[in-house]
C-alpha cells in the first residue's frame, strides 16, 4: 500500500514520534509530506523514511483561530495543495496525522480522487480548541475521511460528542518497542553523576513546556515534600510558549527551590532519564488526549502519577500499575509522591506490573498490525 502521510509540524511532537511508527512498516512506498522544517525531518530521515517538505511558509492558524483567519490562510494555502493534489496521485491513500494537514488531506483527497484517513491526536473539545476549529475538523472528518483512527477512547468521545461519525471512528493506541526502554546501569549511573541526582529521589516530568502539560503543578508539589525529593523537567517549549518558561522559572526562584528543579531542555535520550528517575509524574490540567510519557514511564519500570482525567485513565488502573491524582492539585501530587517515597516495596510491585502489562498493551508489532487491518478492510486497497 502506498501512503501519503501529511503532519503540519516542523518539531516532533507526540503525534510525530507516533507518526515514525506508524510510517515505517510503509517506508518502501510511502512519503512524510511536512508543512516545515525542523528536525522532526531528520528524525525521519535517521529512520530511513522518506520525507519532504512541502511548504515554507509557516501556516498562520492557531488553536484559537476564528472562521475568519482560518479562510484567510486557506487562501495562502493554494500552492501547498496544488503540490499535495499533484503528489497524492502518486500514492493510494492520504493519512493526516494533524488537524492542518486535515484540511490540506480533505481538499487533496477530493481532487485527487484518493481516499483520506485522519489520525486524532487531539481531544476536539473547549477546553484545547476554539469551537470554529473543533467544527472545521468534525466537518472534515465527517465529509471527506473514510476511516478516523482516535488515540483513544477519550478522543473518540470527544469526537463523537463534537458530531463527529461513530461509524467511521476506530480507537488504536500508540505503539512503543518495548526494547528501546531497556537500558545500560552504567550509562544511568553516569547520567545520575553527571546530573548530580545521586542520593536524591528524582522525580521526573517528561513532556513539551506548555501551561496544559502543568510543570508548574508539580513545581507546587516540589515545596510540599521532603527536601530529598528532587525533579527534573525535560522538554522545552515547542510551539512558542516563552511566557510560560519564564514564569517557570520564577516561580522555582519565588519557592527557594533552585537546587531542587533542573530544566535539562528537550532531549533524545528519554528511556535514560527515565530509568534515572525514581518516579514520573504527568500533570496536564486539561484532559490528556493519550499521553505517550505515561506509558514510556511504565516500559522504563518506573512508577507513574497521572492526571486523572483523558486517556490517562484508560492508561493507569490507580493502585495496580500507578497512580491518578485529581489534575491541577500539587498538595495531592505531593501526598503520592511522598507516598512513593515511603512504600518503596509496593511502589516497585506496582512499577513492576506496568511494564509486564505495558509491554503487551502497547506493543508496536501489535498496534501496526491493528493498523494494517483497519486500513484493508475499511479502505479496500491492495495490502
Ligand atoms: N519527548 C522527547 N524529548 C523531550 C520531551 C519529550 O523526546 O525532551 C517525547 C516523550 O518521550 C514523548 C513525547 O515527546 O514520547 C511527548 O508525547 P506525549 O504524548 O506525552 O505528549 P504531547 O507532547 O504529544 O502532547
Ligand atoms: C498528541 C497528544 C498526546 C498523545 C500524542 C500521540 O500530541 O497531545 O496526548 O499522546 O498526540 O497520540
Amino acid at each position: 500500500m502506498r501512503i501519503l502521510f501529511l503532519d503540519q509540524s516542523g518539531k516532533p511532537g507526540g503525534a510525530e514520534l507516533c507518526l515514525i511508527d506508524i510510517a515505517k512498516p510503509y517506508c518502501n512506498h510511502a512519503l512524510v509530506g511536512l508543512f516545515a522544517d525542523g528536525t522532526f525531518k531528520d528524525l525521519l530521515q535517521q529512520n530511513h523514511i522518506p520525507v519532504e517538505v512541502l511548504a515554507t511558509q509557516a501556516i498562520q492558524v492557531s488553536k484559537e483561530s476564528t472562521l475568519a483567519q482560518g479562510l484567510k490562510s486557506l487562501v495562502k494555502l493554494a500552492p501547498l495543495i496544488t503540490k499535495v493534489v499533484k503528489k497524492a496521485r502518486e500514492y493510494d491513500l492520504i493519512y493526516a496525522n494533524t488537524q492542518k494537514a486535515l484540511v490540506v488531506g480533505a481538499i487533496a483527497s477530493f481532487f485527487s480522487r484518493r481516499p483520506l484517513v485522519y489520525h486524532l491526536h487531539d481531544i476536539l473539545s473547549k477546553e484545547h480548541f476554539s469551537q470554529t476549529n473543533v467544527r472545521i475538523a468534525v466537518n472534515l472528518a465527517n465529509g471527506f475521511a473514510s476511516l478516523v483512527i482516535a488515540n483513544s477512547q477519550a478522543s473518540k468521545t470527544a469526537f463523537v460528542q463534537a458530531g463527529g461519525r461513530k461509524d467511521i471512528v476506530e480507537v488504536v493506541y500508540n505503539g512503543f518497542e518495548p526494547k528501546n526502554y531497556q537500558t545500560d546501569e552504567s550509562d544511568i549511573n553516569k547520567l545520575q553523576q553527571d546530573l548530580g541526582l545521586e542520593g536524591k529521589f528524582v522525580v521526573g516530568h517528561f513532556s513539551r513546556l506548555a501551561p496544559w502539560k502543568g510543570q508548574h503543578i508539580l513545581i507546587d508539589a516540589l515545596s510540599k515534600c521532603p527536601p530529598q525529593v528532587t525533579a527534573i523537567l525535560v522538554g522545552d517549549a515547542l510551539f512558542g510558549e516563552q511566557d510560560y518558561v519564564e514564569q517557570l522559572h520564577q516561580q522555582v526562584a519565588k519557592l527557594g527551590l533552585e537546587n531542587r528543579v533542573k530544566f535539562l531542555g528537550f532531549r533524545s535520550d528519554i528511556p535514560q532519564l527515565m530509568t534515572a528517575c525514581d518516579l514520573v509524574t504527568h500533570t496536564s490540567t486539561s484532559p490528556e488526549p493519550f499521553g505517550r510519557v505515561i506509558v514510556e514511564a511504565m516500559l522504563c519500570g518506573k512508577p507513574v502519577v497521572a492526571a486523572k482525567a483523558g486517556g490517562a485513565m484508560e492508561l493507569v488502573e490507580h493502585g495496580l500499575n500507578g497512580f491518578l491524582v485529581t489534575p491541577g492539585e500539587p498538595q495531592e501530587l505531593a501526598q503520592v509522591i511522598t507516598t512513593c517515597l515511603q512504600e518503596t516495596e509496593i511502589t516497585a510491585t506496582i512499577a513492576n506490573n506496568a511494564r509486564t502489562t505495558a509491554s503487551k498493551r502497547f506493543n508496536v508489532a501489535t498496534i501496526n498490525q491493528q493498523i494494517a487491518q483497519l486500513l484493508c478492510n475499511r479502505l479496500s486497497l491492495p495490502a
